[in-house]
């Protein structure tokens, strides 16, 4: 059995996390009487001058309404580079970490985070260091979780927004775009969409035509509604056309929601205006629902950990936390199904996607 256990939170910031380290905490505390390292700026607190601090009841309390996360994230450095537009884990930084931990005696690790920390984390296991993953991201893309915690949250900012955006639409006959994240899945512009009444939802696992979203404008036009709201994934592209990226080597992507305004004012003499919601949809408290997701993974983590299981992730299947390896969280990017029930209900109602075919739908 442990006695020092480490608790790390990596990549962008999702609301939820300090509800995942609070329950970790109590939980490894309160319930397995182990002793909590918190890990600052996600895997390089455990490297040179390792930044750590003990955590305890005291200091968790009063942070689970509280956004972004207690321990301080990166999305980059030692351990993840972008090589040729890859993600590369370095092999060098983990001999050093697993020094450190082993000076600190660490003995076993909660890492939160999204695709690349889990994939950091997948390392360590394999050198034989006790690891379970916790899945975040307000993305949704992790494949073995139905859900991650942030996603909805972000969607209620997504939502709302779209419902702000509706009002100016409606009263100044314009055409509205608002783009938001998800990196190369559609999730938060499809649920949003959804949920906020967008007229057209773009998003990459469904490559649009410029002449579709014009025929949908054209088609309220006709109906009476002067005006439509488009939601935009960021990483949404054009029929036969690549990502548009605000920084390609960094991999940032951004500006889809601005090409979009300018090619449908172009083409319709519509006004038009775009919204990039960006990292509102990551900051802030999160809603009850990441609360108590965030909860129940922190808990049943540590449970994981303390009970022998190693590589894993907590991982939300039909309403039920499990534990799936973490080399099958990592193994595949959860997409947006285009001939799912989504997608579907979406056509069903009337929502666009600009497909060039979606008449035949
Ligand atoms: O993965 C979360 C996310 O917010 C993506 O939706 C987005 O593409 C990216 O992170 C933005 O990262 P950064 O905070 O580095 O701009």
């Amino acid at each position: 059995m442990f006695k020092k256990i480490g608790v790390l939170t990596g990549g962008g910031d999702a609301p939820g996390l300090n509800a995942v380290i609070r329950a970790a905490v109590r939980t490894a505390i309160g319930e397995f009487g182990l002793r909590c390292i918190g890990i600052e700026d996600s895997f390089e607190g455990i490297l040179g001058e390792t930044q750590l601090r003990k955590l305890t009841t005291k200091t968790v309390s009063g942070i689970l309404p509280r956004g972004g996360t207690i321990l301080g994230t990166r999305n980059k450095g030692s351990f993840c580079k972008i090589i040729d537009g890859k993600m590369v884990v370095p092999e060098m930084p983990i001999d050093e970490a697993l020094r450190n931990l082993e000076q600190n005696k660490i003995e076993a690790l909660i890492v939160i985070g999204g695709e690349g920390t889990l994939a950091i984390a997948e390392q360590f296991h394999l050198r034989g260091f006790p690891v379970v993953g916790v899945p975040k991201t307000i993305d949704n893309d992790l494949s073995a979780t139905e859900l991650t915690f942030g996603f909805r949250t972000a969607i209620d900012i997504a939502t709302e927004s779209l419902d702000r955006l509706h009002t100016t639409a409606a009263s100044h006959d314009r055409v509205m775009i608002l783009e938001v994240m998800g990196r190369n899945s559609g999730w938060i512009a499809l649920e949003a969409g959804l949920a906020g009444s967008a007229d057209v939802i773009l998003i990459p696992e469904i490559p649009f035509s410029f002449d579709s979203i014009v025929k949908k404008v054209y088609e309220r036009e006709k109906r009476g509604s002067l005006f439509t709201n488009i939601v935009v994934a960021e990483g949404a592209t054009e029929v036969g056309k690549n990502e548009i990226y605000l920084d390609e080597e960094e991999l940032r992507l951004g500006g889809v929601g601005d090409y979009v305004r300018m090619k449908i004012e172009d083409m319709t003499g519509k006004e038009s205006r775009c919204v990039v919601l960006g990292h509102l949809q990551r900051g802030g408290s999160p809603n009850a629902f990441d609360r108590m997701l965030g909860t129940n993974f922190g808990a049943c983590a540590v449970r994981a950990l303390v009970t022998g299981e190693r590589g894993k992730m907590v991982a939300l299947r039909a309403g039920r936390v499990v534990t799936v390896p973490l080399a099958d969280a990592i193994a595949n990017v959860k997409s947006v199904n285009p001939d799912g029930q989504l997608v579907r209900t979406a056509r069903d109602i009337g929502i666009s996607f600009a497909a060039p075919d979606e008449e035949d739908h």
